[in-house]
């Protein structure tokens, strides 16, 4: 028996037994609600609904009081072990790959501005249809997921394509749900990261594009102000963003 076990599935019982209370839930409703749990299980989506209607706040709450850049959800569709890139750093992506070929260049520092050498920046993005590699068909595996260190100078640079808005999927439980509700199902175009650093807290965060529909929407509500960047052009249809990355220290010390 653990006490934080109680604690915590009684307070949140204790909630849906007030709404169901509150809001007069019939036993039509109660049955549908039932059988929507069981067709999420069936669905394979606890994940995706967790990612997109859970994690913000769990995101939000762990990490309110840590110094240096922001983070946000780490989402679903991450995969360990894409590859380090060599220059000239481009994502992996088909020879005929849509949407706005795009240079990300930045610095990775602590929070006083020393700059990090050898850190890493784990990307992974959608295409500009909005489909990830290894859960979407269209892309190939590993498409548009690479891996890229920082230099002595702690500087960092990869060339994408601009993702575009991801929906989530419409025909399952979650997307029924979100209809049902009214909501829009719709992220705003994002790249994900997960920038880490020996004697660093790892930062895993999104950076959002700011021409992108649905940032004021995000069914995830993962946006946040520090996180949306301005890709400028650059001239023959390219673009460039510039990002600087400032890690925390490690919470426990490295034991040496
Ligand atoms: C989901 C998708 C994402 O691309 C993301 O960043 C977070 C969540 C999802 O469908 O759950
Ligand atoms: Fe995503």
């Amino acid at each position: 028996m653990s006490e934080r076990a109680n604690q915590l599935i009684s307070d949140i019982l204790r909630r849906v037994h007030e709404a169901i209370v509150e809001n007069n839930v019939t036993y039509e409703e109660y049955q549908a609600a039932k059988q929507w749990f069981i067709d999420v299980g069936a669905a394979g989506e606890w994940p995706l609904f967790g990612d997109v209607f859970v994690e913000h706040v769990v995101e939000e709450q762990a990490f309110s009081n840590r110094s240096g850049s922001q983070g946000t959800i780490l989402g679903p569709f991450h995969l360990p072990d894409a590859p380090l890139l060599d220059a000239p750093f481009e994502l992996p992506h088909r020879p005929d790959e849509s949407g706005d070929r795009t240079r990300v260049t930045g610095r990775v520092t602590d929070v006083d501005g020393r700059p990090l050498a050898n850190a890493n920046l784990d990307i992974w993005q959608a295409d500009a249809e909005g489909r990830y590699s290894g859960f979407m068909p269209g892309p190939p595996d590993g498409n548009l997921r690479g891996q890229v260190r920082t230099d002595t100078d702690g500087r960092y640079e990869y060339v994408t394509v601009i993702p575009g808005p991801y929906t989530i999927p419409l025909d399952g439980p979650t997307g029924r749900m979100t209809a049902a509700a009214g909501w829009s199902p719709w992220r705003p175009a994002h790249i994900h990261l997960i920038v880490s650093a020996e004697g660093f807290e790892p930062l895993v965060t999104q950076l959002f594009i700011d021409s992108s529909d649905y940032l004021d929407t995000d069914v995830a509500g993962a946006v946040k102000p520090e996180l949306i960047v301005h890709p400028e052009p650059v001239g023959d249809g390219e673009f460039a963003v510039s990002y600087d990355f400032a890690l925390a220290p490690a919470r426990t010390p490295a034991i040496a």
